[in-house]
């Protein structure tokens, strides 16, 4: 009778989910979740075959003498910075090089692979000249032509036209070449500014750069978690994004990925007892049901 009273009372009473402290699993079960200070999730992966998705998540963990190990996209041996589940895109460090007349510079291919150049990427020309951005068929996608005048004082603190310009790049490039047609050789690369912000100090010999990765097939991961769509240019599905459900946190790519805690409070009885228990997301469920709470009753603990 009590233990009914109180399941009504729980049940028709407003409830609060906090996400839990503990952090939950990243990577697959027995598969190394990090490398240096990088948080490596499924689908991308550590090592063993299953601890990836596909061979294009494979991540190599490279030890380096005096400093902390470094991550790179197996298949391109590129650098990963950060990867991001929440957004689908990954931010890779790219090596700059002096781009001169008659001899351009060719990015990684990354046709066929679940990775592309992201939009959010910015064109920088830097020196003094022009550089074309042009794509697999050869077609400019894009280029600038920075002003140079000795007499101009240089702005280091941006990129606004003078010894460096900048332009937005097409959605969906897979591979490009750099060229420029003027005489002075020109450092010219993509630029992920939201990683760090354009400044006039080029020096450093990597850039970041923004990738989107794509899942490319639906039926990989339980449609209950499917959250977003990438479509191409015309409209066709050709990624899958996952989340966890409301108030949960974690993986989504893995199963038993999503915890969450839940803190059940008895508003139909202010201040005479609050009741909190917890509860991990056993299975990929969605949201908590009634009858979780009534299975769920039995660890609890009243508190007056
Ligand atoms: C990742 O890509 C998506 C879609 O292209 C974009 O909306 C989002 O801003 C990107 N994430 C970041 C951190 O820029
Ligand atoms: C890029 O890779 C794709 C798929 O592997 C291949 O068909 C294409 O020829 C490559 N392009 C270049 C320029 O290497
Ligand atoms: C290259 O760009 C041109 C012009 O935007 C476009 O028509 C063509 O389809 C692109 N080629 C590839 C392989 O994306
Ligand atoms: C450089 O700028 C100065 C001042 O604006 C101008 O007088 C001069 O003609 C410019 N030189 C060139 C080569 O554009
Ligand atoms: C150059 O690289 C260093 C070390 O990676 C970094 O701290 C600095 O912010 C970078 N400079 C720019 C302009 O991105
Ligand atoms: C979009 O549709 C046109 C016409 O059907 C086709 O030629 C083109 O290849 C499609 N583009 C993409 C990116 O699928």
């Amino acid at each position: 009778m009590v233990v009914e009273l109180v399941l009504v009372l729980l049940i028709s009473s407003l409830w609060l989910m906090e996400p839990s402290a503990a952090a939950p699993p990243m990577a697959k079960h027995g598969c190394t979740d990090s490398c240096g200070a990088v948080t490596v999730p499924y689908p991308f992966g550590i090592g063993a075959e299953q601890c990836y998705l596909e061979k294009g998540f494979e991540i190599t963990c490279k030890e380096s003498a005096n400093n902390p190990p470094k991550p790179f996209l197996t298949r391109f041996d590129l650098e990963v910075l950060s990867i991001s589940l929440e957004n689908q895109n990954v931010t890779v460090n790219v090596p700059v090089v002096p781009i001169c007349r008659g001899n351009p510079w060719r990015s990684a291919n990354l046709t066929g692979s679940p990775f592309r150049f992201s939009a959010s990427n910015s064109f920088i020309v830097t020196g003094c000249g022009n550089a074309l951005l042009t794509n697999q068929s050869g077609a400019i996608v894009g280029g600038c032509t920075t002003t140079c005048n000795s007499s101009i004082i240089i702005d280091t603190d941006g990129c606004y036209g003078i010894y460096c310009c900048q332009v937005l790049i097409p959605s969906g490039l897979t591979i490009f070449n750099i060229k420029t047609t003027t005489e002075e050789c020109t450092r010219s690369f993509l630029w992920y500014s939201a990683h760090s912000p354009i400044s006039g100090d080029f020096s450093n010999s990597s850039t970041p750069v923004l990738l989107d990765w794509m899942i490319k097939s639906p039926d990989i991961f339980p449609r209950e978690r499917l959250s977003s769509t990438w479509g191409d240019a015309n409209g066709s599905v050709i990624s899958y994004g996952y989340s966890c459900p409301t108030y949960y946190e974690g993986n989504p790519y893995i199963s038993n990925g999503c915890e969450g805690t839940y803190n059940f409070l008895l508003h139909s009885l202010p201040n005479l007892f609050t009741m909190k228990f917890s509860r991990h997301d056993v299975t990929w469920g969605v949201a908590p049901s009634k009858q979780c709470l009534v299975d769920c009753l039995a660890p609890l603990t009243f508190m007056r």
